[in-house]
């Protein structure tokens, strides 16, 4: 699996600004590029932190929220089916489907260091603080007899540092990714258990 560079800086069309999909067409995508449950479960959860950080912490309206959690439902919608071109796939198809540009660049920018794209807006940075983080912390969970229950940002610290655990998430994207914001690690682990731990 090789990811390449997207060699671009501008994605959908202005034009298209406040185009959304229904959460019930982007489940159906959902449904048809990823049918691995594990994946799906991935976006289900990051969207669902996406929607919950908007709503709680940015102040936006419901159809603003719509824009992260959608991001967050697909941003890894083709990594299943295409490997080789993840994220040019579903940017494209939803360049196609004329979606809002903002959630066709969030999505470019989830990975700066594989996508070439760098996280401009506050939608942009989350994505990337919240994507390698959710699964993380998932992957912790699953260890955990009790899962969630009782799971607190000092044991996913000291997860953090142990380099054998879950040892194919970059702890350097998680550092590059806090950088960018003003919101301390510990809190966002927390705001993510939070958020994810009932999505199933
Ligand atoms: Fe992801």
């Amino acid at each position: 699996m090789t990811v390449q560079p997207l060699n671009r800086t501008s994605f959908g069309d202005d034009s298209n600004s406040g185009v959304l999909m229904t959460l019930e067409e982007a489940n159906e995508l959902l449904n048809e590029w990823v049918p691995n449950e594990r994946l799906q479960l991935h976006m289900k959860q990051v969207a669902a932190v996406m929607k919950a950080w908007a709503l709680e912490k940015e102040g936006c309206d419901e159809r603003t929220a719509l824009k992260w959690e959608l991001a967050g439902l697909l941003h890894d919608a083709d990594w299943e089916k295409y490997p080789d071109d993840h994220c040019r796939m579903i940017i494209e198809e939803l360049e196609r489907r004329s979606i809002d540009p903002e959630i066709i660049h969030c999505i470019a920018s989830h990975g700066p260091r594989y996508f070439g794209v760098q996280p401009a807006n506050n939608m942009d940075k989350m994505i990337y603080v919240f994507d390698e983080l959710s699964g993380f912390i998932h992957a912790a969970a699953l260890i955990r007899p009790a899962r969630y229950e009782g799971l607190d940002h000092k044991s996913i610290l000291k997860k953090l540092k142990t380099p054998s655990f879950a040892a194919q998430v970059n702890r350097d994207d998680i550092s590059d990714a806090i950088s960018r914001i003003d919101t301390p690690l510990e809190e966002i682990i927390d705001f993510v258990i939070e958020k994810q731990k009932h999505v199933a």
